[in-house]
């Protein structure tokens, strides 16, 4: 058993003045473990014998909770067992059998948008989608995401249904639509002028309007009632994504109490403090509280988390579990980095092809050294920095100058805010400054591209280039990192990574940078580009070999195995519940 760790007073912790179920069942069970190791039989007295009687069926079931209660649940993190989408189906038949699977996010995995040429399906730039795709093509069940395409309501059934990937249908996309009002309140408004600032440290002010929340707090129970729509069964494994749907978790576990609810938030947390500018904190938090899970990429950001919830709310914390219990009902908050699906190396097209093609298509020599950098154009990504960087690598060291180029993939985003246009200018004037210093008739040392790129073209630039440079002010995992590493077979290439992703947390061997410090990023960039090709080996091999293991089924597979668990407990609690009459909505 846990012990209650808090840096709070005694008169300050916010302890419920009824002590939550789940304590007095836990007591009244751990007594009962230990009598039952111990093969000694309970007080004699009626009611109480009568109980004990009852309960001797249970005895393999409690001795099984027992072992679960003692597994160390972090160890399960480094084990070598490697992660496939055979072993994730193999995991929902055995463990998850029968038990739908529905996942909720804004954006959508298939675009349909109207063109010239009829109508084409895009792939947005979103690491949630690059994360979460594979994993629905494992588990098939049902994604619910806003239709945001102008051809997405021409492509669906009567139902806002349709059946994805194309070609290769495996499951279904059910489509939300929003008014142009709910999208501004809620998408642009609340969550991207609201929430994005205030969780990422990127020194741009958070906005909150009334009339934002109110949209927000629509269009969560609009996508509360998609669920409960969708949902055959009452007790669905629902799959919550992101910053969005902050509320949805606590408005789904009202319709569907049975529902395993995980959520996991894409975006860092903040600490305590910046949190409470938002002044809908206590309803955000006590709205996530509604999840049985709750997944962050780093333990950095649970923590952030247990004690924005011990800050704001009358809930009660165990750190060491890392649980919290508000309401009568628990929460695990679990650490669950997010990664990629590892290709397939029979796809991949050959490197020295890549090489060549790339630098023809780019107008570069055959020997003239690549840089990569893949983003949204979003001020979190740290791309004026970047820039800088370079700008003062080639004051530094001069040879470079017409001997290496960046190509910057920036896809447009959210651009209707002014936040983002004006940051778009900036990125734009930046890199025209930076190349009328440096360039020559045939010499252009930024390739600044906002166009969209499908995910075979960025992996072609991947393998294509010398170095790939992710230098994020803040951001919650960064799977650009990881898609280049995947990318590099040949065990070549360098990674400079920003110390403020997630990433950084996992990657090591990378060059680790201070984004803010430009002479320090300008130095880093010029270490990685003469790197010995020996060096990069070693570094590469050892990257490739973790994000391998660590893939995108492992971050799925642990947090259904995880789901499982409790669902199998909770299974056995209704037992005990049934037995003792205990008043329990919902335990971990
Ligand atoms: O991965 C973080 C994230 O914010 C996702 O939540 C989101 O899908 C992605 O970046 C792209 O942002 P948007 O969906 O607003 O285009």
């Amino acid at each position: 058993m846990s012990t209650i760790r808090s840096n709070k007073t005694a008169s300050d912790i916010a302890v419920p003045a009824a002590r939550p179920s789940y304590f007095s069942w836990f007591d009244r069970l751990r007594v009962r473990l230990q009598r039952l190791q111990h093969h000694e039989r309970p007080a004699v007295h009626p009611p109480a014998q009568r109980r004990a009687n009852d309960n001797q069926p249970l005895v393999g079931d409690l001795r099984a909770l027992l072992r679960e209660f003692n597994v160390e649940r972090r160890g399960q993190d480094s084990s070598p067992e490697v992660w496939t989408p055979e072993k994730l189906r193999t995991l929902l038949h055995e463990q998850l059998a029968g038990d739908e699977v529905l996942v909720v996010s804004n954006r959508e995995p298939y675009i349909h948008v109207e063109t010239p040429h009829g109508i084409e399906i895009q792939r947005p730039a979103s690491g949630l989608v690059t994360a979460v795709e594979p994993v629905m093509r494992a588990c098939s069940g049902t994604w619910i995401a806003h239709g945001g395409g102008s051809a997405d309501e021409a492509t669906v059934d009567d139902e806002d249904r349709i059946q994805v990937p194309p070609g290769q249908p495996s499951y279904t996309l059910r489509r939300v639509w929003l008014s142009p009002e709910e999208e501004q309140g809620y998408y642009y408004g609340f969550s991207n002028e609201g929430l994005w600032p205030l969780c990422h440290i990127a020194h741009v002010r958070p906005v909150f309007r009334s009339t934002d929340w109110e949209q927000y707090v629509a269009v969560n129970q609009r996508f509360a009632d998609a669920v409960v729509a969708e949902a055959h069964t009452d007790n669905p494994v629902v799959l919550v994504q992101d910053y969005h749907f902050a509320l949805l978790p606590q408005m789904v576990r009202e319709l569907l109490p049975k529902a395993t609810i995980i959520t996991f938030w894409h975006i860092p947390w903040p600490n305590p403090e910046s949190f409470g500018i938002c002044p809908w904190r206590e309803e955000l938090l006590e709205g996530l509280l509604g999840s049985t899970i709750l997944g962050f990429h780093t333990s950095f950001h649970c923590k952030n988390f247990l004690e924005t919830v011990d800050r704001y709310l009358e809930a009660r914390i165990e750190h060491e579990a890392s649980t919290v219990s508000y309401g009568g009902a628990l929460t695990q908050v679990e650490t669950y980095p997010i990664s990629i699906a590892w290709p397939d190396a029979n796809d991949t097209p050959n490197v020295l092809l890549c090489r060549a093609e790339v630098r023809q298509e780019l107008s570069l020599p055959p020997d003239h050294l690549l840089g990569i950098g893949v983003d949204r154009l979003d001020y979190t990504k740290g791309i004026i920095e970047r820039f800088q960087a370079m700008e003062k690598m080639f004051e530094l060291h001069p040879a470079l100058i017409g001997r290496f180029t960046l190509l910057q993939i920036a896809a447009l985003s959210r651009s209707s805010l002014d936040e983002y246009q004006n940051f778009e200018a900036r990125v734009r004037a930046l890199a025209a400054r930076i190349n009328e210093r440096f360039a020559t008739e045939d010499y252009q040392p930024i390739i600044l591209r906002t166009h969209h790129h499908d995910a075979a073209q960025l992996n072609r630039y991947y393998r294509a280039a010398d170095i790939c440079v992710v230098t994020s002010l803040h951001d919650g995992m960064n799977l650009v990192a990881k898609e280049f590493i995947a990318a590099r077979d040949d065990e070549r290439g360098v990674l400079v990574l920003s110390q403020f992703t997630g990433a950084a947390r996992e990657l090591p061997e990378a060059l680790i940078v201070n984004p803010y410090h430009v002479e320090h990023s300008a130095d880093a960039l010029y270490r990685a580009l003469t790197m010995p090709d020996a060096e990069q080996r070693e570094r590469m091999r050892s990257m490739r070999s973790r994000v391998k293991n660590f893939n995108i089924y492992r971050w799925a597979g642990r947090m259904l195995r995880d789901a499982a668990e409790l669902r199998k407990r909770e299974r056995i609690m209704s037992k005990i519940r049934h037995h003792s009459h205990a008043p329990l909505r919902r335990v971990i």
